[in-house]
């Protein structure tokens, strides 16, 4: 089989590596990039089991411009990238600013740079629902403009939109909702060195005991029971849409484009703790805290776009994502 390579920067981590095993299960061959510095070899080293065969990998920093171009150099023919790799923590982002812009900006800045020389014309970015800030309307789709982001993690997914934008190579941003779960195998997770300050990974955390409680943020907004509402998406879902984003742009000329990566449903924070209790059968201790600065009242998407574009549909209940992440959290440990 002749496969075409897709350079997956960030390869080793969460959607990365679920991504792998999509991408491969559709016939490319993904060649990874990551540096490891908050994701795993073991999410290699599992999706290599999951699909029974070897992943080229590179541990390598994605704004070393000279070992990136050696990385380009031996593959020769790159046909797509996914850029994954990025620093990812909201609350760290505000405490480390600089971090976050030199990082997450000069990254893509050098793969551009690199894709330009070397003639790889076509990327796929990790982008997020933040870039729209506090949207005007609900569900939001794409024609809504970005909103004051609410973090510089937030800025930096705007930022970097933007550069892609003003390239010249041909362009998908998927903007992901809030992703849950894990692959069904449970053979590769979130494997972040980074304290979790997701909500799900959090619950996990108090269910397996490594936490004793966990607060919600808030319970006197304007939501069906006050607490913040968001729209879950199942990784395995959101890795099968990059699948469909590649096949998308290398059939096309001149694609420059984005998608909500949501299923269009809002959850409250209340209503995803009963889930995964009711899910799992299992107590979780928390309790009422007040309102977490920077939170969102309520985001979640119009995913037509996507639906209507690339034939994307979320297949995976919002169950099986409560049950497998706590699946991936109890062999973690
Ligand atoms: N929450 C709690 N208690 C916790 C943790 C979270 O109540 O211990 C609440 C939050 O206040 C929020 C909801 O759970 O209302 C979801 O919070 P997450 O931190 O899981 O997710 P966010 O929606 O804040 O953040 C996600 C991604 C970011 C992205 C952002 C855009 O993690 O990468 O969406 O809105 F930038």
């Amino acid at each position: 089989m002749n496969r075409k390579n897709i350079l997956v920067t960030g390869g080793a981590g969460y959607i990365g590596s679920h991504t792998l095993v999509e991408l491969y299960n559709s016939g490319y061959k993904p060649i990874v990039v990551d540096n490891l510095s908050n994701s795993s070899l073991n999410n290699i080293t599992g999706a290599e089991q999951i699909i029974k065969s070897k992943i080229d990998f590179y541990k390598v920093d994605c704004t070393d411009f000279e070992q990136m171009n050696k990385v380009f150099k031996e593959k020769k023919n790159i046909d797509a990238v996914i850029h994954f790799a990025a620093f990812k923590s909201v609350e760290e982002s505000v405490r480390h600013p600089d971090k976050y812009f030199s990082n997450n900006i000069r990254s893509l800045e050098t793969l551009i740079d690199l894709m330009n020389s070397h003639n790889v014309n076509n990327i796929i970015f990790s982008s997020s629902c933040t870039v729209y800030g506090t949207p005007e309307f609900l569900p939001v789709n794409e024609l809504a403009p970005f909103g004051k982001a609410e973090s510089p993690y937030g800025e930096t997914k705007q930022l970097c939109e933007k550069l892609i934008e003003k390239s010249t190579i041909n362009s998908i941003s998927l903007r992901y909702f809030n992703p849950v779960g894990s692959h069904p195998t449970s053979l590769i997770g979130d494997c972040s060195a980074d304290k979790p300050n997701n909500l799900v990974p959090i619950i996990c955390e108090v269910a397996s005991g490594k936490r004793e409680s966990m607060q919600i943020f808030g319970n006197d907004y304007n939501t069906i029971d006050g607490t913040c509402v968001r729209d879950y998406i199942h990784v395995v879902d959101l890795a099968k849409a990059h699948v469909m984003a590649v096949n998308h742009i290398l059939n096309n000329t001149k694609i420059k484009t984005a998608y909500n990566l949501g299923v269009g449903k809002g959850v409250s924070v209340q209503e995803v703790i009963d889930s995964f209790q009711k899910v799992n059968n299992l107590k979780i201790s928390y309790e009422l805290g007040p309102r977490r600065s920077g939170d969102v009242e309520k985001i979640y998407s119009d995913n037509t776009k996507i639906n209507d574009e690339l034939g994307w549909f979320p297949v995976m209940s919002f169950e099986s994502g409560l049950e497998s992440a706590w699946n991936w959290e109890k062999l973690k440990n």
